[in-house]
């Protein structure tokens, strides 16, 4: 694991494979972790690079309120470190709306996006409202409520419940209150989409019950050139739960 300055933070990631330049982004509240079994069929094509977002996993913890723009701008600050002008950048979830932001601000580094398990739209006012109460409830009793009724939200199977499960659980409150809060105030990037000079993957469990496919069905429906791949059978996690499928419909990014 590497870890290279970005805004004033030491920022963690992983980089392997060799080809075109992919970023993978982890959701909420994971690390980069969560591509673990899918990388080994990503780096014959891709220099896949897997960052913690801030606050989560090894990268520095944050002291301070952060917006999806925050999280964009470090995977920037980054692929400069690194050299890199242009990649693909894909988003798991939350990771979704990290892609989308960074989207909005640097169109010019992206080769191509990709949403996983994702969304365009921004909160409903009632589970706007919801996030800052998890958050509250975070800063005054710890991560536990928010585990214990995600974890099981994520996949009908077991085996990769649990492995979810122990990820969430090392991560530090600071960034669940600070991803709660950044997740609740994010743009709806729906009028977005039509500016979009590049290919677009949309990738989705049928059987997702945090984020329904239909969020992904309405990105097609916004976007007709978007790539749609809905994986049957698949939670949360497609990318565990179906890695083939998933590593495919990636490779369209290449
Ligand atoms: C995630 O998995 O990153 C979150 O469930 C996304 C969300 O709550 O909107």
């Amino acid at each position: 694991m590497e870890k290279d300055n970005v805004n004033r933070m030491q920022l963690a990631y992983e980089r392997r494979g060799k080809g075109t330049p992919l970023v993978l982004l982890h959701g909420f509240p994971l690390d980069h972790h969560l591509w673990d079994e899918i990388v080994p069929l990503l780096e014959d094509t891709f220099d896949v690079i897997l960052p913690d977002l801030r606050g989560f996993g090894a990268s520095t913890a944050i002291d301070s309120p952060s917006g999806m723009d925050d999280y964009a701008s470090d995977i920037a600050r980054l692929l400069d470190n690194l050299n890199i002008q242009k990649a693909a950048i894909v988003g798991h979830s939350m990771g979704g709306y990290v892609a989308l932001a960074f989207a909005r601000r640097y169109p010019e580094r992206v080769r191509g996006l990709g949403l996983v398990s994702s969304q365009v739209l921004a909160d409903a006012p009632e589970r706007k409202e919801g996030r800052y109460k998890s958050a509250a409830d975070v800063g005054a009793n710890g991560i536990g409520s928010v585990v214990e009724s995600m974890a099981p939200k994520f996949t009908n199977d077991e085996k990769l419940q649990s492995y979810a499960r122990t990820s969430m659980e090392r991560q530090p409150p600071a960034a669940y209150i600070s991803a709660l809060k950044a997740m609740a105030e994010r743009a709806d990037s729906t009028s977005l989409l039509s500016s979009f000079q590049f290919p677009v993957v949309v990738i989705h469990g049928d059987a997702d019950s945090l984020i329904p496919i239909d969020r992904a069905r309405e990105v097609k429906a916004a976007l007709s050139e978007a790539h749609l791949v809905e994986i049957s059978g698949a939670g949360h996690i497609p990318m565990m739960e179906a890695k083939e499928k998933t590593a495919e419909a990636l490779k369209h990014l290449a």
